[in-house]
């Protein structure tokens, strides 16, 4: 693999192809079930059939007849857990259901196909209770969470939000709903642990963060944190699902331990749609008050959402309204149904990509009210300051996004009338939204070091999810010891690496070269040898500013009139990121936020079966996710952001603002072409006719 000497790049890096894809597409790169071991044992995970009730018995002699089975891990003989902080992570502790999908048996055999065999056909019984699994805008078990994820309050309130509402000349006031969507990243979450002689454990784990996993797994067996490994230098996609452990891990572990061998366990694609988080579903209002110019007098965006009986899990579906637009008057709210379903977790932006389909969508009904143009609408309440915070901006280029966004998309600014273009029998629809994403950090901690040849080794426990993350933090490093990309190895993906947090809340990039940089700096400076860099201090140090990544999604939509048939040829995606460290990779992180965006406008619906208590739908061929035939052009592009008030590298983060506004852009397309306003995600042919 030859590579480009490095170059100091400019406003964007180099387009610096992934250095591990060969690896990748020849298969020698190793994924967590794929490490080979002596004497390996499978688990096949068995799940429930019923969505409430308790298991009365599992008949494990049935399948240990078997030579090939060597154990049936129950709830009444799994090794019990200590210090469960994490109460989807108790698996196998007692015998109650909470929702169909739940893991009840564990079967570990000598072979995969054994293993899946005795899973098919172990008797399980069951009592079964009455379960309650539909989302209802009004269920009795809504409550207030004592806060959002991560930690924004539920509610927040200025003004007169009501008052200023029906006092305003031009409002619109409507309900949106989006579906449950399920992560499904090409790799599902598979593990090979094994436990060595001295009582450590190793991992191989499908995670989007070492540390965290072996922080609980340490937790739950007993453990201190050094006796647990993580190995992670390969992972095949996340999307939120991998950010914390899952079932997998700690039955992996446990299978290790009570069968002696090392066992390696992969859920099944099936199997993910319940034990592995998804979006939760929201019924969404939006009530918008504006005087005849467009200028909003109130904002309230109220979010119904579901969570589960085992755990909460709140979205913060409605936080990003509070930061995007002036209004003097203005509420938000989080309510939570408590239902018996398995636990919503994070999906890429979590939040802000459901809550911004309900408020872009709700400002293009409010533009057209206005007979506006709705990059006009936006423009014109453009705010000084953060409107949550009262603090200033570090950048924000939102206006900038949307300007370069409608000239080289060829906006047509309105008002015009829906239904009015056509090519044939194509109805031919244009849309446009904003998109927003906040600007985390955590600390992180990297080590390198130099050898006597000048052979440079950056050490970090980051966590390449397929993103290109290892290639970024490569490219730091070499610009900041100013020595070509050839004498710099990137280390990362085992948890015995310094400490670093998660690839998650597109902050992985951030936060990991913050610390590269700063190591390597200090290298530099020091002239060899061996340095070892911490941010904690240096993130604490960050300004009093609101720092978030802006973007604007623009979108084509083509509509068959006789049939409904939805097609989308192209997209341009406008986005102000602050740096962007490698044009390639952040080209394509940004085409794979609007594709999910596109996906979740068009294709992926769980569908809650009511009578059975679980998405009906299962798999890959029942839950569409795009595929490149949905997919037509896309236009990526970024304004050059030079922002001095971020610290580190001055990059913002790109995993997920790509997702963000992208399903309000299609919509919005698809009611200029028909003149159907559709506020229930996905959007389907028959809405059309
Ligand atoms: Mo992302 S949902 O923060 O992994």
């Amino acid at each position: 693999m030859s590579a480009p000497v490095f170059r100091r790049p400019a406003a964007a890096g180099p387009p610096q192809p992934r250095e591990e894809s060969v690896e990748k597409v020849t298969g020698a790169a190793r994924y967590a079930y794929e490490y080979p071991q002596q004497e390996a044992a499978y688990a096949w995970i068995v799940t429930s059939p019923i969505a409430k009730g308790r298991v009365l018995t599992v008949d494990a002699d049935h399948v240990l007849r078997s030579d090939d089975v060597i154990a049936v891990l129950r709830h009444d003989n799994a090794p019990r857990l200590e210090d469960v902080g994490d109460p989807a992570l108790a698996v196998l502790q007692d015998p109650a259901v909470a929702y169909r999908g739940q893991v009840v048996a564990l079967v570990v055999a000598k072979t995969p196909e054994a293993a899946r065999e005795a899973a098919a056909t172990l008797p399980v019984e069951y009592e079964e209770l009455g379960h309650d699994v539909v989302l209802t805008p009004d269920h009795e078990s809504l409550y207030q969470p004592d806060a959002v994820n991560p930690d924004y309050p539920a509610d927040t309130e200025q003004g007169d939000p009501d008052g200023a509402f029906e006092a305003s000349p031009v409002r619109v006031d409507h309900t949106y709903r989006t579906v449950a969507l399920h992560n499904n990243p090409m790799e599902p979450h598979a593990t090979t642990a094994l436990w060595h002689d001295d009582g450590s454990l190793t991992l191989y784990d499908s995670n989007q963060g070492g540390h965290v996993v072996r922080q609980t797994i340490a937790g739950l067996f007993g453990l201190a944190p050094d006796r647990v490994r993580v190995m992670n230098p390969h992972v095949g996609g996340g999307f939120g699902s991998k950010g914390t452990p899952r079932p997998n891990v700690v039955l992996a572990a446990m299978a290790a331990q009570v069968t002696g061998r090392p066992v390696k366990i992969a859920v099944t694609r099936q199997q993910m749609f319940s034990l592995v988080g998804y979006r939760t579903p929201t019924i969404q209002r939006v009530r918008l008050g504006a005087e005849a110019d467009g200028r909003l007098n109130s904002i309230t965006h109220e979010v119904v959402e579901q969570t589960s009986t085992v755990k909460e899990f709140a979205e913060q579906t409605a936080v990003a309204t509070r930061s995007m637009y002036a209004a003097p008057h203005r509420r938000t709210s989080h309510r939570l149904a408590r239902l018996d379903v398995p636990v919503p977790s994070w999906m890429r932006a979590p939040g802000e990509c459901p809550g911004f389909f309900a408020f872009e969508s709700a400002l293009d009904e409010l533009a057209a009210e206005l007979g506006m143009d709705p990059i006009d609408l936006r423009v014109r309440n453009e705010p000084e300051t953060d409107p949550e915070s009262g603090k200033p901006f570090s950048s924000r280029n939102l206006v900038a996004c949307l300007r370069q966004g409608a000239e080289r998309f060829g906006w047509e600014p309105r008002p015009r009338a829906p239904r009015t273009r056509r090519d044939g029998r194509w109805l031919i629809g244009t849309g446009v939204a904003s998109s927003y994403y906040p600007t985390y950090e955590a600390p992180a901690t990297a080590t390198v070091s130099a050898d006597e040849n000048g052979h440079h080794t950056v050490a970090i426990n980051a966590t390449d999810i397929g993103t290109g993350a290892r290639t970024a933090l490569h490219q730091l490093a070499a610009e900041a010891l100013d020595v070509p990309w050839a004498d710099v190895t990137v280390r990362i993906g085992d948890s015995d690496l310094p400490q670093a947090g998660l690839a998650g809340g597109s902050m992985g990039t951030r936060s990991w070269g913050w610390a590269v940089t700063k190591a390597c700096r200090a290298l530099r400076e020091q002239g060899g040898g061996s340095v070892t860099a911490n941010t904690a201090e240096d993130i604490k140090a960050l300004g009093e500013y609101s720092r978030a990544a802006y973007g604007a999604q623009f979108v084509e939509v083509r509509v068959n009139q006789d049939t409904g048939e939805l097609r989308v040829p192209r997209m341009t995606g406008v986005f102000a990121a602050g740096r962007i460290v490698n044009s390639r990779t952040a080209r394509s992180q940004f085409i794979g936020g609007m594709t999910m965006g596109l996906s979740m406008a068009l294709h992926e619906e769980g569908v809650m079966d009511a009578a059975f208590g679980d998405y009906a739908n299962h798999d890959l061929a029942s839950y569409h996710v795009a595929a490149c035939a949905d997919v037509g052009t896309m236009d990526i592009a970024w304004i050059e952001e030079d922002d001095e008030h971020l610290g580190g590298t001055g990059t913002k983060g790109i995993g997920e603002i790509g997702i963000v506004g992208t399903a309000a852009a299609v919509a919005n397309a698809v009611y200029d072409a028909t003149g159907v306003r559709v506020r229930d995600l996905p959007i389907h042919l028959e809405d059309l006719l």
